[in-house]
């Protein structure tokens, strides 16, 4: 069923789709659904070119014959990409599946940065479940530190043994904050001054619509009416 929801949302997040448009590409499971539509909006002749999120998604878009750009100047015309967790003000946590500095660079370079979700991500407040924060690997274990004495716990992903390695060559704390978190922004703040952190799956302030799909069928929640 959540495959279901989480192809809906895709699905209406293609109306948003113009010739001619540069589109940034998410990852993950929902976001290959837009990918693919996309692909079959190309084969039926419109013109836009993508920019992906992650090497998953580049190898996907190549597949589906999606001209590819990685090299960008000005701004992308419309982002659509999955998430983790959305609270009611639409902020984020992303990177569960480890893509998320090149999802935040993508969505950051965007006029419109559109999530598709199943209904089963929003939450009351963000941290329901581990928040992703992309660490360099040299010194890690320091870098770990400094972020455990923000009153946190975690999990170096994959363990230390075979740690997962991310797109860009760096590893993924997975941080649990007890009781969740309660200011989202001022959280990244932190994360973000500590030297080794390159990157945080908190999204604040960034997304303009949530296509949130459930057994109800897709809606579209935006900016606006989340009173923000
Ligand atoms: C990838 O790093 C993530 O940010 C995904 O966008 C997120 O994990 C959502 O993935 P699913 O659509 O597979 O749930």
């Amino acid at each position: 069923m959540t495959d279901n929801f989480k192809q809906a949302a895709a699905e209406k997040a293609l109306e948003l789709v113009q010739d001619g448009m540069l589109i940034g590409l998410g990852s993950g499971s929902t976001a290959r659904y837009f990918t693919e539509g996309v692909g079959r909006l190309i084969a039926d002749g419109m013109k836009v070119r993508g920019v992906p999120t992650s090497r998953a998604t580049a190898e996907l878009a190549a597949e589906l014959g999606i001209p590819i750009v990685t090299e960008l100047v000005g701004q992308i015309d419309l982002t659509v990409d999955g998430a983790d967790e959305v609270d009611p003000a639409l902020n984020l946590i992303k990177g569960r599946g480890g893509a998320l500095f090149r999802e935040k660079l993508v969505a950051a370079a965007s006029k419109r940065f559109v999530v598709v979700v199943d209904e089963s991500k929003m939450v009351k407040q963000l941290g329901v479940g581990a928040l992703p924060v992309e660490v360099l690997p040299f010194l890690w274990r320091l870098t770990a530190e400094r972020v455990a004495d923000l009153g946190v716990s975690l999990v170096v992903r994959g363990g230390e043994e075979t740690p997962y390695v991310t797109d860009n060559g760096n590893l993924i704390l997975d941080v649990t904050v007890e009781g969740g978190i309660k200011n989202a922004r001022d959280f990244g703040v932190e994360l973000k001054k500590l030297t080794g952190v390159v990157e945080h799956g908190l999204f604040v302030g960034m997304t303009d619509t949530v296509i949130m799909a459930g057994p109800e069928g897709p809606r579209m929640i935006g900016r606006e009416s989340a009173g923000r």
